[in-house]
């Protein structure tokens, strides 16, 4: 039996807020244009496995931004750069090693 599910599925907060908003924004932290290039590379290099990387709204850790959960590992990130994505790509999808240096914690 064929599994439907994702393997993993990645919510890459792209919200954005109006310029001087007290909790700031995702999206005014380079974030859409993250979550496209993680979306694009994961395509091209993780073959082998069915993830999903979504944008989504808000998801309640702005200061820590750009943000994203992956679950069904419940595994929170803060990717500033396409190096860290690379990152998560590499280790956390390909690998399944957690990226201690990029994980949020409150
Ligand atoms: S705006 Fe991205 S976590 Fe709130």
């Amino acid at each position: 039996m064929t599994n439907k599910f994702f393997e993993r599925h990645v919510f890459f907060c792209t919200n954005q807020r109006p310029d001087g908003h007290e909790k700031g924004c995702c999206a005014s932290k380079k974030s859409v244009l993250l979550r496209a290039y993680m979306k694009k590379k994961t395509k091209e290099i993780v073959t082998d496995k069915k993830i999903r990387i979504n944008a989504s709204g808000c998801l309640d850790h702005c200061e820590f931004g750009p943000t994203m959960v992956i679950y069904p590992d419940n595994i929170w990130y803060t990717c500033k750069s396409e190096s860290d994505v690379d990152l998560v790509i590499d280790e956390h999808l390909i690998n399944d090693r957690v990226v201690e240096n990029l994980l949020i914690k409150k």
